[in-house]
C-alpha cells in the first residue's frame, strides 16, 4: 500500500505529535520513512508522537551520540540521525544493513549518506518545513 496522509499545517509542538500518532496507525513492518526538513524543523518531535501512539511514553531525543535510537515496542522502532556521521563505512560498522533486513519502522533524518542502501519499495519521503514562528507544514513528498 503506497501511504499518503494530508497532514497539513501544524501550529504547535502538540500538533506536530499529533501528525506522529495519526501516521502510527497506518504504518507497517519494513516501511522506511526518511524525514527531510531544516535543522530544528520538528522531525525528532514528530518521530515522538509515532512511538507515543505505540505505547512508549519516555524520553524521545536526538539519537546525537547514539546515531541510532531503539524502541523495543511493537512493532519496533528504529530511529536514525545520519546528521552527524556522513562516513558510509562507520554505519557498516554499525550494522546499518542488519535494520533493514528486520521487521522493524525506521525512520531517518538526513537520509542522503544512506540512500544506496534504502530499500526503494518501502519507503517513504515526510517533508517537515517551517513556515514561520511554531508554523510547520508537514507532508508526504516525492
Ligand atoms: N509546530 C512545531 N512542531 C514541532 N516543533 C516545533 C513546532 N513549533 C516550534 N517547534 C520547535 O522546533 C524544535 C523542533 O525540534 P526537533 O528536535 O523536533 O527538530 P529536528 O528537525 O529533529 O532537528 P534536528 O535536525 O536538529 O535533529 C523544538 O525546539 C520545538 O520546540
Ligand atoms: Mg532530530
Amino acid at each position: 500500500m503506497k501511504k499518503d496522509i494530508d497532514f497539513g499545517i501544524s501550529y504547535g509542538i502538540n500538533e506536530t505529535i499529533q501528525f506522529g500518532k495519526k501516521l502510527a496507525k497506518i504504518i507497517e513492518p519494513g516501511d522506511v520513512f526518511k524525514l527531510e526538513g531544516d535543522l530544528g524543523a520538528g522531525k525528532t518531535t514528530f518521530i515522538k508522537g509515532v512511538v507515543n501512539a505505540l505505547g512508549y511514553n519516555g524520553i524521545v531525543s536526538s539519537p546525537t551520540y547514539t546515531l541510532i535510537n531503539e524502541y523495543n515496542i511493537n512493532p519496533k522502532i528504529v530511529h536514525i540521525d545520519c546528521y552527524r556521521e556522513q562516513n558510509i563505512d562507520r554505519w557498516f560498522f554499525l550494522g546499518i544493513n542488519d535494520y533493514f533486513d528486520d521487521n522493524s519502522i525506521i525512520f531517518i533524518e538526513w537520509p542522503e549518506i544512506l540512500e544506496s542502501i534504502i530499500p526503494i519499495n518501502k519507503s517513504y519521503k515526510i517533508r517537515i518545513k517551517s513556515i514561520g514562528n511554531n508554523k510547520r507544514d508537514i507532508r508526504f513528498s516525492l
